[in-house]
C-alpha cells in the first residue's frame, strides 16, 4: 500500500511559523512520523510539499497510479484552490483533508473548504497527530475496499 502525503503553501515553514497555532514540529519531522506509522501498518508514504498549486497538481497526476489514497493539508488553498480540488476529484483516490489548527474556530475565511465535500473526511485541530489519524483511516479504508 502506498499513500501520498501532500502539503501545500507555507507548510515548509512548520516549526517556525506561528508555533502557537501550528505546533513546533518541522514538516520533515511530521513526514518521518507519518512514514513510521505507515510502516507499522504495512504501508509506504510518498511525501511532497510545494508552495505552488500547479506543482501539487502535477505531483497528484504523476503519482496516482500505484497509490491507494492521499493525505493532504492544502494550506490556504483549502479555501479557494479549485484547480487542486479538480485534481483530487479527477484522480479518483480517496483522500483525507488534514489541518493542524481547527479551521472552524478561526477567521471566517478559513471555515470554508472547497475540498471537504469530495474528501472522505476532514481532520482539523488535532495538530501533527491529525496526519497519523489520517494514515490510519486510509489503511482501514483501503483494506475495507479491497485496494491493498
Ligand atoms: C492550515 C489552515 C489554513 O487556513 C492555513 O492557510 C494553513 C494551514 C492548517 O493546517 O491548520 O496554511 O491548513
Amino acid at each position: 500500500m502506498r499513500f501520498l502525503l501532500i502539503n501545500g503553501p507555507n507548510l515548509n515553514t512548520l516549526g517556525k511559523r506561528q508555533p502557537q497555532i501550528y505546533g513546533t514540529l518541522t514538516l520533515k519531522e511530521i513526514e518521518a512520523r507519518v512514514a513510521q506509522r505507515a510502516a507499522e501498518l504495512g504501508a509506504e508514504v510518498s511525501a511532497f510539499q510545494s508552495n505552488h498549486e500547479g506543482a501539487l497538481i502535477d505531483f497528484i497526476q504523476a503519482e496516482t497510479e500505484g497509490a491507494q489514497g492521499i493525505i493532504i493539508n492544502p494550506g490556504a488553498l483549502t479555501h479557494y484552490g479549485l484547480s487542486l480540488r479538480d485534481a483530487l476529484e479527477g484522480c479518483g483516490l480517496p483522500f483525507i483533508e488534514v489541518h493542524l489548527s481547527n479551521i472552524h474556530a478561526r477567521e471566517p475565511f478559513r471555515r470554508r473548504s472547497v475540498m471537504a465535500a469530495i474528501a472522505r473526511g476532514q481532520i482539523s485541530g488535532q495538530g501533527w497527530q491529525g496526519y497519523i489519524q489520517a494514515v490510519e483511516s486510509l489503511v482501514a479504508i483501503a483494506k475495507e475496499e479491497g485496494r491493498e
